[in-house]
Protein backbone atom coordinates (compact mmCIF):
# COMPACT_ATOMS: atom_id res chain seq x y z
CA UNK A 1 0.00 0.00 0.00
CA UNK A 2 1.58 3.30 -1.07
CA UNK A 3 0.24 7.01 0.84
CA UNK A 4 0.61 10.48 -0.74
CA UNK A 5 1.34 13.24 0.92
CA UNK A 6 0.70 16.53 -0.61
CA UNK A 7 1.32 20.07 1.44
CA UNK A 8 2.34 23.75 0.88
CA UNK A 9 6.07 24.00 -0.15
CA UNK A 10 6.82 26.53 2.35
CA UNK A 11 4.36 27.65 4.94
CA UNK A 12 4.05 31.04 7.89
CA UNK A 13 2.80 30.77 10.92
CA UNK A 14 2.22 33.13 13.66
CA UNK A 15 0.98 36.83 14.12
CA UNK A 16 2.62 39.05 11.65
CA UNK A 17 3.11 36.24 9.19
CA UNK A 18 2.10 38.48 6.19
CA UNK A 19 4.75 40.39 6.53
CA UNK A 20 6.41 37.59 4.98
CA UNK A 21 4.66 37.88 1.85
CA UNK A 22 6.52 40.84 0.55
CA UNK A 23 10.04 39.09 1.37
CA UNK A 24 8.74 35.85 -0.72
CA UNK A 25 7.02 37.71 -4.03
CA UNK A 26 10.48 39.61 -4.33
CA UNK A 27 12.50 36.63 -3.73
CA UNK A 28 10.84 34.37 -6.24
CA UNK A 29 10.47 37.51 -8.55
CA UNK A 30 7.05 37.73 -8.62
CA UNK A 31 5.72 41.17 -10.51
CA UNK A 32 2.07 41.68 -10.27
CA UNK A 33 -0.23 40.16 -8.09
CA UNK A 34 -3.94 39.73 -9.17
CA UNK A 35 -5.54 39.32 -5.28
CA UNK A 36 -8.45 37.65 -4.63
CA UNK A 37 -10.57 39.00 -2.23
CA UNK A 38 -14.17 39.40 -1.15
CA UNK A 39 -16.35 42.49 -0.86
CA UNK A 40 -17.31 42.36 2.62
CA UNK A 41 -13.12 41.81 3.18
CA UNK A 42 -12.53 44.82 1.12
CA UNK A 43 -15.29 46.97 3.12
CA UNK A 44 -13.94 45.66 6.57
CA UNK A 45 -10.28 46.82 5.51
CA UNK A 46 -9.02 42.99 6.11
CA UNK A 47 -7.59 42.78 2.50
CA UNK A 48 -6.19 46.10 3.25
CA UNK A 49 -3.74 44.65 6.19
CA UNK A 50 -2.10 42.68 3.15
CA UNK A 51 -2.16 45.27 0.12
CA UNK A 52 -0.31 47.79 2.89
CA UNK A 53 2.46 44.80 2.78
CA UNK A 54 2.77 45.05 -0.73
CA UNK A 55 2.22 48.97 -1.08
CA UNK A 56 5.64 49.51 1.51
CA UNK A 57 7.37 46.98 -0.48
CA UNK A 58 5.93 48.76 -3.88
CA UNK A 59 4.82 45.90 -5.26
CA UNK A 60 2.58 45.94 -8.22
CA UNK A 61 -1.67 44.10 -7.57
CA UNK A 62 -4.99 44.71 -8.93
CA UNK A 63 -8.14 43.81 -6.45
CA UNK A 64 -10.20 41.50 -7.79
CA UNK A 65 -13.56 41.44 -5.57
CA UNK A 66 -16.74 39.44 -6.93
CA UNK A 67 -16.52 36.50 -5.40
CA UNK A 68 -19.09 35.42 -3.17
CA UNK A 69 -19.90 33.20 -0.45
CA UNK A 70 -20.46 29.92 -1.91
CA UNK A 71 -18.47 30.91 -5.38
CA UNK A 72 -19.91 29.91 -8.27
CA UNK A 73 -18.87 29.22 -12.05
CA UNK A 74 -19.53 32.65 -13.08
CA UNK A 75 -17.14 34.18 -10.15
CA UNK A 76 -14.81 31.85 -11.61
CA UNK A 77 -15.27 33.19 -15.67
CA UNK A 78 -14.91 37.03 -14.44
CA UNK A 79 -11.85 35.70 -12.43
CA UNK A 80 -10.22 34.26 -15.40
CA UNK A 81 -10.68 37.11 -18.05
CA UNK A 82 -10.02 39.77 -15.00
CA UNK A 83 -6.62 37.76 -14.71
CA UNK A 84 -5.69 37.93 -17.93
CA UNK A 85 -6.73 41.93 -17.91
CA UNK A 86 -4.39 42.48 -15.54
CA UNK A 87 -1.26 41.00 -16.87
CA UNK A 88 -0.90 39.50 -13.43
CA UNK A 89 1.58 36.48 -13.16
CA UNK A 90 0.63 34.85 -9.50
CA UNK A 91 -2.43 34.97 -7.53
CA UNK A 92 -2.61 36.12 -3.72
CA UNK A 93 -5.82 35.03 -2.26
CA UNK A 94 -6.97 36.70 1.07
CA UNK A 95 -10.01 35.44 2.35
CA UNK A 96 -12.31 31.84 3.53
CA UNK A 97 -12.81 29.23 1.67
CA UNK A 98 -14.58 31.14 -1.12
CA UNK A 99 -11.98 33.58 -1.90
CA UNK A 100 -9.11 30.79 -2.06
CA UNK A 101 -10.98 28.28 -4.09
CA UNK A 102 -12.02 31.24 -6.86
CA UNK A 103 -8.03 31.54 -6.67
CA UNK A 104 -7.40 28.15 -7.00
CA UNK A 105 -9.74 27.86 -10.36
CA UNK A 106 -8.42 30.59 -11.61
CA UNK A 107 -5.24 29.67 -11.84
CA UNK A 108 -5.93 26.13 -13.42
CA UNK A 109 -7.73 27.43 -16.05
CA UNK A 110 -5.21 30.20 -16.64
CA UNK A 111 -2.28 27.34 -17.20
CA UNK A 112 -5.05 24.39 -18.54
CA UNK A 113 -7.37 26.48 -20.91
CA UNK A 114 -8.96 23.72 -22.13
CA UNK A 115 -11.02 23.36 -18.36
CA UNK A 116 -12.43 26.94 -19.29
CA UNK A 117 -15.72 25.79 -18.80
CA UNK A 118 -15.40 25.62 -14.83
CA UNK A 119 -17.59 22.03 -14.79
CA UNK A 120 -14.95 19.41 -16.40
CA UNK A 121 -12.80 19.97 -13.37
CA UNK A 122 -15.27 18.58 -10.78
CA UNK A 123 -14.03 15.55 -9.49
CA UNK A 124 -10.05 14.39 -10.33
CA UNK A 125 -9.11 16.51 -13.28
CA UNK A 126 -6.61 15.52 -15.69
CA UNK A 127 -4.82 18.98 -16.10
CA UNK A 128 -1.55 19.12 -17.52
CA UNK A 129 0.28 21.96 -15.29
CA UNK A 130 0.29 23.23 -12.53
CA UNK A 131 -1.92 26.75 -11.37
CA UNK A 132 -0.36 30.12 -11.25
CA UNK A 133 1.46 30.16 -8.20
CA UNK A 134 -0.90 31.44 -5.08
CA UNK A 135 -0.31 32.78 -1.75
CA UNK A 136 -2.78 31.97 0.11
CA UNK A 137 -3.92 33.71 2.84
CA UNK A 138 -6.55 32.87 5.56
CA UNK A 139 -8.78 34.88 6.99
CA UNK A 140 -11.22 32.37 8.21
CA UNK A 141 -9.77 29.07 10.76
CA UNK A 142 -11.95 26.51 9.03
CA UNK A 143 -11.67 25.15 5.35
CA UNK A 144 -7.84 24.97 5.62
CA UNK A 145 -8.18 25.81 1.46
CA UNK A 146 -4.08 27.05 1.99
CA UNK A 147 -3.34 23.81 2.60
CA UNK A 148 -5.66 21.75 0.40
CA UNK A 149 -5.54 20.37 -2.83
CA UNK A 150 -9.55 20.73 -3.66
CA UNK A 151 -11.76 23.89 -4.35
CA UNK A 152 -15.53 23.84 -4.14
CA UNK A 153 -17.55 25.66 -6.91
CA UNK A 154 -21.60 26.03 -7.22
CA UNK A 155 -22.79 25.69 -10.66
CA UNK A 156 -26.26 27.94 -9.66
CA UNK A 157 -28.01 26.98 -12.60
CA UNK A 158 -28.08 23.08 -11.94
CA UNK A 159 -28.37 23.83 -7.98
CA UNK A 160 -24.97 22.28 -7.32
CA UNK A 161 -21.33 22.29 -5.42
CA UNK A 162 -19.07 21.09 -6.66
CA UNK A 163 -15.67 19.54 -5.31
CA UNK A 164 -12.29 19.56 -7.59
CA UNK A 165 -9.45 17.61 -6.27
CA UNK A 166 -5.97 18.23 -7.99
CA UNK A 167 -2.49 18.60 -6.44
CA UNK A 168 -2.06 20.53 -9.05
CA UNK A 169 -3.95 23.64 -7.24
CA UNK A 170 -1.66 23.82 -4.04
CA UNK A 171 -0.48 26.96 -2.92
CA UNK A 172 3.30 27.10 -3.25
CA UNK A 173 3.10 29.70 0.24
CA UNK A 174 0.26 29.25 3.07
CA UNK A 175 0.45 32.79 5.17
CA UNK A 176 -1.55 31.72 8.68
CA UNK A 177 -1.67 34.39 10.40
CA UNK A 178 -4.60 34.78 13.58
CA UNK A 179 -4.44 38.45 13.02
CA UNK A 180 -6.57 38.10 10.14
CA UNK A 181 -8.83 36.08 11.55
CA UNK A 182 -9.47 38.97 14.89
CA UNK A 183 -12.22 40.50 12.96
CA UNK A 184 -14.44 37.53 12.28
CA UNK A 185 -17.55 38.30 13.94
CA UNK A 186 -18.39 35.22 17.00
CA UNK A 187 -20.86 33.70 14.70
CA UNK A 188 -18.64 33.38 11.85
CA UNK A 189 -15.86 31.91 13.85
CA UNK A 190 -18.39 29.16 15.54
CA UNK A 191 -19.28 27.96 12.03
CA UNK A 192 -15.76 28.20 10.49
CA UNK A 193 -14.75 26.54 13.55
CA UNK A 194 -16.88 23.47 13.61
CA UNK A 195 -16.39 23.00 9.62
CA UNK A 196 -12.25 22.61 10.95
CA UNK A 197 -13.77 19.94 13.67
CA UNK A 198 -15.85 18.44 11.08
CA UNK A 199 -12.37 18.23 8.58
CA UNK A 200 -10.82 17.02 11.20
CA UNK A 201 -13.18 14.01 12.50
CA UNK A 202 -14.35 12.98 8.91
CA UNK A 203 -10.80 12.88 8.11
CA UNK A 204 -9.80 11.02 11.08
CA UNK A 205 -12.42 8.37 10.37
CA UNK A 206 -12.28 8.22 6.78
CA UNK A 207 -11.73 5.00 4.50
CA UNK A 208 -8.36 6.03 3.28
CA UNK A 209 -6.99 6.98 6.69
CA UNK A 210 -3.53 5.99 7.85
CA UNK A 211 -0.90 6.82 10.65
CA UNK A 212 0.30 9.76 9.22
CA UNK A 213 -2.90 11.42 8.49
CA UNK A 214 -4.26 10.39 11.77
CA UNK A 215 -1.47 12.19 13.84
CA UNK A 216 -2.71 15.13 12.33
CA UNK A 217 -6.00 14.55 12.48
CA UNK A 218 -6.40 14.07 16.45
CA UNK A 219 -3.69 16.73 17.23
CA UNK A 220 -6.40 19.32 15.37
CA UNK A 221 -8.91 17.69 17.44
CA UNK A 222 -7.21 18.46 20.27
CA UNK A 223 -6.50 22.12 19.62
CA UNK A 224 -9.72 22.87 17.74
CA UNK A 225 -11.69 21.73 20.98
CA UNK A 226 -9.07 23.35 23.20
CA UNK A 227 -8.96 26.37 21.40
CA UNK A 228 -12.72 27.48 19.40
CA UNK A 229 -14.32 28.72 22.67
CA UNK A 230 -11.83 31.18 22.84
CA UNK A 231 -11.69 31.71 19.60
CA UNK A 232 -15.29 33.06 19.33
CA UNK A 233 -13.87 35.47 22.57
CA UNK A 234 -11.50 36.78 20.42
CA UNK A 235 -8.58 35.91 23.00
CA UNK A 236 -5.63 36.08 21.17
CA UNK A 237 -4.60 32.13 22.51
CA UNK A 238 -7.99 31.02 21.29
CA UNK A 239 -7.14 32.60 17.84
CA UNK A 240 -3.59 31.38 17.14
CA UNK A 241 -4.67 27.83 18.34
CA UNK A 242 -7.66 28.04 15.56
CA UNK A 243 -5.61 29.05 13.09
CA UNK A 244 -2.59 26.18 13.83
CA UNK A 245 -5.61 23.45 14.60
CA UNK A 246 -7.30 24.25 11.34
CA UNK A 247 -4.66 24.39 9.20
CA UNK A 248 -3.34 20.84 10.64
CA UNK A 249 -6.57 19.11 10.35
CA UNK A 250 -6.15 20.37 6.51
CA UNK A 251 -2.59 18.51 6.11
CA UNK A 252 -4.77 15.59 6.64
CA UNK A 253 -8.26 15.51 5.13
CA UNK A 254 -7.06 16.92 1.84
CA UNK A 255 -4.67 13.66 1.68
CA UNK A 256 -7.64 11.45 2.59
CA UNK A 257 -10.43 12.84 2.07
CA UNK A 258 -13.81 13.48 4.22
CA UNK A 259 -17.57 11.99 4.19
CA UNK A 260 -20.90 12.54 4.04
CA UNK A 261 -21.15 15.41 6.33
CA UNK A 262 -19.59 17.46 3.96
CA UNK A 263 -21.36 15.81 1.31
CA UNK A 264 -24.78 16.98 3.04
CA UNK A 265 -23.45 20.63 3.67
CA UNK A 266 -22.44 21.17 -0.11
CA UNK A 267 -26.18 20.24 -1.13
CA UNK A 268 -27.74 22.54 1.23
CA UNK A 269 -25.26 25.21 0.27
CA UNK A 270 -26.05 25.07 -3.09
CA UNK A 271 -29.97 24.86 -2.43
CA UNK A 272 -30.40 27.15 -0.18
CA UNK A 273 -26.90 29.16 0.39
CA UNK A 274 -26.06 27.92 4.05
CA UNK A 275 -23.22 28.78 4.99
CA UNK A 276 -20.75 25.96 4.70
CA UNK A 277 -19.40 25.69 8.33
CA UNK A 278 -23.21 26.03 9.93
CA UNK A 279 -24.08 22.95 7.53
CA UNK A 280 -21.37 20.94 9.00
CA UNK A 281 -21.65 21.32 12.55
CA UNK A 282 -25.39 20.59 12.58
CA UNK A 283 -25.10 17.25 10.81
CA UNK A 284 -21.65 16.44 12.38
CA UNK A 285 -23.29 14.56 15.52
CA UNK A 286 -26.11 12.78 13.71
CA UNK A 287 -23.91 11.65 11.37
CA UNK A 288 -21.20 10.61 13.48
CA UNK A 289 -23.60 8.11 15.52
CA UNK A 290 -25.36 6.81 11.91
CA UNK A 291 -21.10 5.91 11.65
CA UNK A 292 -20.21 4.85 14.93
CA UNK A 293 -20.58 1.29 13.87
CA UNK A 294 -17.57 1.13 11.31
CA UNK A 295 -15.18 3.23 13.14
CA UNK A 296 -13.79 0.61 15.60
CA UNK A 297 -12.24 2.40 17.87
CA UNK A 298 -11.57 5.52 16.98
CA UNK A 299 -14.36 7.51 18.66
CA UNK A 300 -12.18 6.59 21.88
CA UNK A 301 -9.33 8.77 20.81
CA UNK A 302 -11.67 11.86 19.46
CA UNK A 303 -13.29 11.85 22.94
CA UNK A 304 -9.74 11.78 24.79
CA UNK A 305 -8.59 14.56 22.00
CA UNK A 306 -11.61 16.61 23.30
CA UNK A 307 -10.37 16.14 26.52
CA UNK A 308 -13.72 13.41 28.40
CA UNK A 309 -11.67 11.83 30.94
CA UNK A 310 -11.87 8.36 32.52
CA UNK A 311 -12.45 7.24 28.57
CA UNK A 312 -10.03 4.45 29.14
CA UNK A 313 -12.08 2.46 31.50
CA UNK A 314 -15.46 3.30 29.28
CA UNK A 315 -17.16 0.45 26.80
CA UNK A 316 -17.17 0.93 23.21
CA UNK A 317 -20.98 2.24 23.43
CA UNK A 318 -20.16 4.07 26.52
CA UNK A 319 -17.16 6.07 24.30
CA UNK A 320 -19.06 6.64 21.28
CA UNK A 321 -21.45 8.22 23.11
CA UNK A 322 -19.10 10.54 24.94
CA UNK A 323 -17.23 11.46 21.75
CA UNK A 324 -20.84 12.32 20.01
CA UNK A 325 -21.80 14.20 23.42
CA UNK A 326 -18.45 16.24 23.25
CA UNK A 327 -19.12 17.55 19.81
CA UNK A 328 -22.77 18.42 20.45
CA UNK A 329 -21.87 20.48 23.63
CA UNK A 330 -19.21 22.07 21.81
CA UNK A 331 -21.15 23.23 18.96
CA UNK A 332 -24.33 24.37 21.36
CA UNK A 333 -21.61 26.07 23.59
CA UNK A 334 -20.58 28.11 20.49
CA UNK A 335 -23.97 28.85 19.41
CA UNK A 336 -24.68 26.61 16.36
CA UNK A 337 -28.32 25.56 16.13
CA UNK A 338 -29.13 22.18 16.70
CA UNK A 339 -31.33 20.84 14.00
CA UNK A 340 -32.02 22.01 10.50
CA UNK A 341 -35.76 22.73 10.81
CA UNK A 342 -35.29 26.74 9.79
CA UNK A 343 -33.42 25.51 6.62
CA UNK A 344 -34.61 22.30 4.82
CA UNK A 345 -37.71 22.22 3.19
CA UNK A 346 -39.44 18.53 3.44
CA UNK A 347 -40.31 18.50 0.06
CA UNK A 348 -36.66 19.16 -1.38
CA UNK A 349 -35.04 16.01 0.52
CA UNK A 350 -34.96 13.24 -1.92
CA UNK A 351 -33.31 16.09 -4.43
CA UNK A 352 -30.78 17.09 -1.44
CA UNK A 353 -30.30 13.15 -0.58
CA UNK A 354 -29.34 12.70 -4.47
CA UNK A 355 -27.18 15.02 -4.90
CA UNK A 356 -25.43 14.46 -1.42
CA UNK A 357 -24.83 10.79 -2.90
CA UNK A 358 -23.39 12.04 -5.78
CA UNK A 359 -20.90 14.09 -4.38
CA UNK A 360 -17.56 13.53 -4.46
CA UNK A 361 -16.69 13.54 -0.35
CA UNK A 362 -19.46 10.19 -0.09
CA UNK A 363 -17.08 7.42 -1.05
CA UNK A 364 -14.55 8.40 1.72
CA UNK A 365 -17.19 7.96 4.73
CA UNK A 366 -16.56 4.60 6.46
CA UNK A 367 -20.33 3.69 5.83
CA UNK A 368 -21.66 3.52 2.53
CA UNK A 369 -24.49 5.09 3.04
CA UNK A 370 -27.67 5.22 0.44
CA UNK A 371 -30.05 8.04 -0.97
CA UNK A 372 -32.37 6.60 1.65
CA UNK A 373 -30.00 6.70 4.16
CA UNK A 374 -29.32 10.21 3.49
CA UNK A 375 -32.84 11.21 3.56
CA UNK A 376 -33.37 9.88 7.12
CA UNK A 377 -30.33 11.61 8.41
CA UNK A 378 -31.55 14.74 7.25
CA UNK A 379 -35.44 14.22 8.14
CA UNK A 380 -34.04 12.96 11.57
CA UNK A 381 -32.78 17.08 12.21
CA UNK A 382 -36.34 18.65 10.98
N1 LIG B 1 -10.89 24.03 -0.54
C1 LIG B 1 -11.23 23.29 0.46
O1 LIG B 1 -10.52 22.34 0.81
C2 LIG B 1 -12.48 23.60 1.21
C3 LIG B 1 -12.74 22.94 2.41
C4 LIG B 1 -13.93 23.25 3.07
C5 LIG B 1 -14.78 24.21 2.56
N2 LIG B 1 -14.51 24.82 1.37
C6 LIG B 1 -15.42 25.84 0.80
O2 LIG B 1 -15.10 27.11 1.35
C7 LIG B 1 -16.28 27.94 1.36
C8 LIG B 1 -16.51 28.49 2.75
O3 LIG B 1 -15.42 29.24 3.18
P1 LIG B 1 -15.41 29.96 4.61
O4 LIG B 1 -16.23 29.17 5.54
O5 LIG B 1 -14.00 30.17 4.95
O6 LIG B 1 -16.15 31.33 4.39
P2 LIG B 1 -16.27 32.31 3.11
O7 LIG B 1 -14.97 32.45 2.44
O8 LIG B 1 -17.43 31.86 2.30
O9 LIG B 1 -16.62 33.68 3.83
C9 LIG B 1 -17.89 33.84 4.49
C10 LIG B 1 -18.08 35.30 4.89
O10 LIG B 1 -17.18 35.62 5.93
C11 LIG B 1 -16.57 36.87 5.70
N3 LIG B 1 -15.23 36.88 6.35
C12 LIG B 1 -14.20 36.04 6.07
N4 LIG B 1 -13.15 36.32 6.85
C13 LIG B 1 -13.51 37.37 7.64
C14 LIG B 1 -12.84 38.13 8.64
N5 LIG B 1 -11.58 37.87 9.01
N6 LIG B 1 -13.52 39.15 9.21
C15 LIG B 1 -14.79 39.43 8.86
N7 LIG B 1 -15.47 38.74 7.93
C16 LIG B 1 -14.83 37.72 7.32
C17 LIG B 1 -16.50 36.96 4.19
O11 LIG B 1 -16.42 38.31 3.79
C18 LIG B 1 -17.80 36.29 3.77
O12 LIG B 1 -18.85 37.22 3.74
C19 LIG B 1 -17.41 27.07 0.89
O13 LIG B 1 -17.69 27.30 -0.47
C20 LIG B 1 -16.87 25.66 1.11
O14 LIG B 1 -17.49 24.70 0.29
C21 LIG B 1 -13.36 24.55 0.72
FE1 LIG C 1 -15.42 21.98 4.99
Amino acid sequence: MVNRIVLNETSYHGAGAIQEIATEATKRGFKKAFVCSDPDLVKFGVTKKVTDVLDNAGLAYEVYSQIKPNPTIENVQTGVAAFKAAEADYLIAIGGGSSMDTAKAIGIIINNPEFEDVRSLEGVADTKKPCVPIIAVPTTAGTAAEVTINYVITDVEKKRKFVCVDPHDIPVIAVIDPEMMSSMPKGLTAATGMDALTHAIEGYTTKAAWEMTDMFHIKAIELISENLRGAVENTPEGREGMAMGQYIAGMGFSNVGLGIVHSMAHALGAVYDTPHGVANAILLPTVMEYNADATGDKYKYIAKAMGVEGVEDMTQEEYRKVAVDAVKKLSADVGIPADLKEIVKEEDLQFLAESAYADACAPGNPKDASVEDIIGLYKSLL
